[in-house]
Formats: C-alpha cells, structure tokens, sequence
C-alpha cells in the first residue's frame, strides 16, 4: 500500500474512536482525501431508531462536501474488529456520485483490502 493511503488509513482508524455506537459495538472510522490535499474523516453514530444510523463513509463525505469539497483521491474505512467492513451499498452510491473510480483501502483488526471505487459498484447509478 502507498504512504498515501497508509496515512489516511491510520486518520479512519482515529476516527473510528469517536463512533457513536451503543446498538452494533462496531466501530468505524473513515477519511477521506481531497484533490487538495486536505482530508475529512467521520464515524457512525448509531440511534435508537436504528435507520437513522449513519456510516463513517457518508460522515466523512458530507463533512467534505459541507466544507466545499468535491473532489476526492482517495478514501479509507477502518473498523475495530475482525469483520470484514466494505462499505455498504448505500456508500458505495454516495462516494461513488463525487468519485467513481477512486482507490478505496478497507481493513479491520487483521486485515487490510485494496479496491477500487468502480470495481465496488459497477454500473452505479447517474443521472
Ligand atoms: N457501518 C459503517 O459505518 N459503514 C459501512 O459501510 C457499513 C456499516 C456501520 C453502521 C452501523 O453503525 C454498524 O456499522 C453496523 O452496521
């Protein structure tokens, strides 16, 4: 794996600390980077309504986005256990409308997963 994605790897699996996560015990954290450089990162935060639990991903892509970025190189999501966590559907869709085919790298307690953002979703949905 590159330093670049080591060290936004390293940024999700500090933010995966902050997780909000009474219901599931499974804490995530993501990063994303900007084509400028700088990088946003965000976890889940559960709810006792469960559906309104939101991802790491869609936290740190809405912050971006909320602070005027983009356009994305790359993206990080860790989880403190030894599940396997690619980003959920959901994810996939929303990373994928800013950023369809960046490196996306994955790992948990034991293991780390470099991908892709096309190869994750394929035939995304566009309008
Ligand atoms: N979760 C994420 O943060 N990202 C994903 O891509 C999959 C699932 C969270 C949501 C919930 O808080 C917990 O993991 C279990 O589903």
């Amino acid at each position: 794996m590159n330093s670049e994605l080591t060290k936004l790897l390293e940024i999700a699996k500090q933010a995966a600390e902050k997780a909000y996560v009474p219901y599931s015990g499974f804490k995530v954290g993501s990063a994303v980077k900007c084509i400028d450089g700088s990088v946003y990162s965000g976890c889940n935060v559960e709810n006792a309504s469960y559906s309104l639990t939101i991802c790491a991903e869609r936290t740190a892509i809405f912050k971006a986005i909320s602070e005027g970025h983009k356009q994305f190189t790359a993206i990080a999501i860790y989880v403190d256990s030894d599940k396997v966590f690619p980003p959920c559907g959901a994810c996939r869709q929303v990373i994928s409308e800013f950023a369809p085919t960046i490196p996306v790298v994955y790992a948990n307690l034991n293991e780390t997963i470099e991908t892709t953002m096309d190869k994750l979703l394929p035939g995304a949905f566009k309008l």
